[in-house]
């Protein structure tokens, strides 16, 4: 079976847009993809200057395999749809919407970028941060099959869940488990990517690695980050390891031998091993580039 290898986002730092540094340490920084941000890490002062410095971000950045991505504020809110345009003409890979309440909100942002003729490959991502998007989950991700929609990732926006809520932001994240796992499931169904929300705490890199493993067990494809720290572990956990590729490709050997050919389920070192073992073993190859 030809798996063709997925577009990585273990790894997908915030930058605010206001922050020259920082924009301009993105080019030595080992991260799958950045999103520029003009909503919450800019106040409502700065959003006329952080729309500006976007641009010339933007106007002097060289195209590289890194995913760029844009996010505006909310379509509904006075910066939203000045946002969205300023977005487009940088041409990013995609533009994360924040405060997603259900479909319609993407499927509007979506004909505005269809009014201004925006490339049909320019992405939607969409933020899940709000008890309706929750609510909607299911109904917000089958847009996902909707290859006119344009959505192409779902990001938890933890913070926002837990200030709508009232949930305690425990440090197991006891509390939004369920609601993350519903995002998986949703993004399964859709055929999306679907990335974990942030973590505040940034100098304890050992219970961030404890929370990226946790991420990557419920199924994220990786993780949001807020800074430079953060990426490595990331990065680590939301790669293949060592022992996971080796497994992966003693299923695809056995597979492979003759006398296996024909069968749909072998015996592998004491376990039962069905073909849909080996469609995981080849998508868990294609990520690890093998
Ligand atoms: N992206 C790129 N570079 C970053 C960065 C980020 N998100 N956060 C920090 N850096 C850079 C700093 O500019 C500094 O660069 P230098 O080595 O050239 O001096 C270096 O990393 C170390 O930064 P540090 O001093 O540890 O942190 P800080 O006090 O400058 O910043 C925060 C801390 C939290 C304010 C900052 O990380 C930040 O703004 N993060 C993003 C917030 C955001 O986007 N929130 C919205 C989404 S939840
Ligand atoms: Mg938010």
């Amino acid at each position: 079976m030809q798996i063709r290898p997925p577009r990585p986002r273990r790894s997908v730092l915030y930058v605010p847009a206001v922050n020259d540094k920082a924009l301009a340490k993105i080019a030595s920084l080992d991260c799958d993809a950045v999103v520029v941000d003009l909503e919450d890490a800019v106040a409502p002062a700065e959003k006329a200057t952080a729309r500006e410095r976007l641009k010339a971000f933007f106007g002097g950045l060289e195209k590289g395999p890194r995913e760029m991505v844009i996010r505006v504020n909310a379509l509904s809110s006075e910066w939203g749809a000045d946002d969205l345009l300023a977005a487009r003409e940088c041409r990013p890979d995609a533009i994360l919407l924040p405060k997603v309440d259900n479909a319609r909100d993407i499927l509007e942002a979506n004909d505005m970028l269809d009014d201004v003729d925006a490339r049909p490959s320019l992405s939607l991502w969409a933020m899940v941060e709000t008890p309706k998007a929750v609510l909607n989950i299911g109904s917000i991700a089958e847009l996902g099959r909707d290859r006119g929609a344009r959505l192409a990732c779902l990001v938890a926006g933890t913070n926002d869940l837990v200030k709508e809520t009232g949930v305690r932001a425990t440090a197991d994240r006891r509390y939004l488990t369920p609601w993350l796992m519903q995002m998986v499931l949703a993004a399964r169904a859709g055929g999306l990517d679907v990335l974990d929300g942030v973590s505040n705490v940034f100098r304890d890199l050992e219970a961030f690695g404890r929370e990226c493993a946790e991420g990557r067990d419920m199924g994220f494809d990786g993780k949001t980050l807020i800074h430079p720290a953060q990426i490595e572990p990331a990065n680590r956990a939301f790669s293949p390891s060592d022992a996971e590729i080796e497994e992966a490709l003693s299923i695809r050997a056995a597979f492979a031998l003759a006398e296996n050919a024909g069968k749909g389920v072998i015996s592998l070192n004491g376990r039962m091993v069905e073909r849909l073992h080996l469609d995981q073993a080849e998508r868990l190859l294609a990520k690890a580039g093998q």
